[in-house]
């Protein structure tokens, strides 16, 4: 074995160490014997998680694309070892590596394994064995776990959607919604909804392109035609500075202070994780990751009064999508946060969304193959109706 990284106490003395997998390569090249397991020990992070996530999601990229590409480590195994990924009080750095590791992991089958502890260090790594079989582990609770997605009733799930009667979402009704990338498709089917099921009577939408945004204008007129009271302002999220004015005004607004928020807000740019680059990474994490921290932490500090904080993420985290290595982080990262809010006693819901069958700016690269490969694989597209009564 090989640790690269921080060093991991338990380990044989003579366990060689390097700091980066260049270093590894390096020794690889001048002569040291190739390591049978390779473990990436990511420390846990304590700066800011915006922060922290975009360095440590850009250093394993660069790690993973390094390991898959080098000849070297074709018959060499490599675990990724995060502390707090999966747990009730996630590190949000660290869960966003399990979503962009799943993506390496369907693109490259049998190649890496994820382990997450939940005690730094980890007392005693499991066997290499276990390490090579699983590509998902968990030492949580001096107990070594690994998941599995359960499948549901196929006929419950996608032919009957649930009975909402006995669901209230229960917003306020004097209170305002504000929904990101509320001129999207999701957001303004979600902004119809609201006003049309819930009783939802004041709500703010924004999006970059705000009221210039296609079908804007026709949305606002639905909207207060059913009696709501509907702004919808031009705002790119993703800048802290703009968001902050904006939430300072909505928590102060009377009679109509802000209660609920929707984050629905997201971009793609999709590529297979060997031409991925930093700078897909930002494309992807700063509108939905950046700005769902920044509605988290200043509404904390404005102390808003919210019910609701619902956050639209994607099953691509969990299921790891070929292509999405970049998305499926930032949706890990969305995922971690809701807990991070329940450990705090803070409303959320992260809602891991599997494909709409309504097409999106988002969504609308996807020909009939690319559909008929995401339902082979499960992914079954869901109507409207269908995900409406989900979000229910
Ligand atoms: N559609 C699906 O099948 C599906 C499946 C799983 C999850 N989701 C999630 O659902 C959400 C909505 O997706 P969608 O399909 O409705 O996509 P969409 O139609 O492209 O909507 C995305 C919205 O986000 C806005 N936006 C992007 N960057 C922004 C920024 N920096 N600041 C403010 N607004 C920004 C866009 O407007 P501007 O370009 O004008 O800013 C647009 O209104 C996304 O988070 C997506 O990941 C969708």
């Amino acid at each position: 074995r090989a640790v690269i990284g921080e060093a991991l106490p338990g380990l044989p003395d003579d366990t060689p160490l390097y700091p980066d997998l260049d270093a590894l390569t390096d020794a690889l090249t001048h002569g040291a014997p190739l390591p049978e397991q390779t473990i990436l020990h990511l420390p846990p992070t304590t700066n800011d998680p915006v922060e922290a996530t975009h360095h440590l999601t850009t250093h394993t990229l660069h790690t993973l694309q390094h390991w898959l590409t080098t000849p070297h480590y074709t018959h060499s195994h490599l675990t990724i070892l995060t502390t707090h990924a999966t747990t009730p009080t996630p590190d949000l750095a660290h869960a966003a590596i399990w979503g962009l590791t799943r993506s390496a992991q369907t693109e490259h089958p049998d190649r890496i394994t994820l382990l997450d502890t939940d005690t730094h260090p980890i007392p005693h790594l499991p066997h290499t064995t276990t390490l090579t079989t699983h590509p998902q582990l968990a030492w949580h609770n001096n107990t070594l776990t690994t998941p599995h997605l359960t499948p549901t009733q196929p006929t419950g799930a996608s032919t009957q959607p649930t009975d909402t009667s006995t669901q209230p979402a229960g917003f306020d009704p004097d209170g305002t919604v504000l929904i990101t990338g509320g001129t999207g498709t999701l957001g303004a089917l979600l902004a119809r909804h609201l006003v049309t099921h819930h009783h939802v009577k004041h709500l703010h939408l924004t999006s970059r392109r705000g009221p210039h945004a296609p079908g804007a204008t026709q949305l606002h007129h639905d909207l207060t035609t059913h009696g709501a009271t509907v702004t919808i302002t031009a705002t790119d999220t993703t800048n802290p500075h703009t968001l902050k004015t904006l939430l300072t005004t909505l928590t102060h607004q009377t009679p109509h202070p802000l209660t609920a928020i929707i984050h629905t807000a997201g971009t793609l740019n999709d590529a297979l994780l060997h031409h991925q680059t930093p700078h897909h990474l930002t494309h992807t994490l700063t509108p939905k990751a950046d700005t769902a921290y920044h509605l988290h932490h200043l509404t904390t500090q404005l102390q808003t009064p919210l019910t609701h904080f619902i956050l639209y993420s994607s099953a691509a985290g969990h299921l790891g999508n070929t292509g999405q290595a970049n998305y499926a982080a930032a949706n890990t990262f969305l995922d971690a946060l809701a807990t991070h809010r329940h450990t705090h006693h803070q409303p959320a819901t992260s809602l891991a969304w599997g494909l709409w069958h309504t097409t999106s700016d988002m969504t609308q690269h996807l020909d009939e193959d690319a559909i008929a490969r995401l339902g082979r694989s499960g992914l079954v597209p869901m109507s409207e109706e269908e995900g409406l009564a989900l979000f229910d």
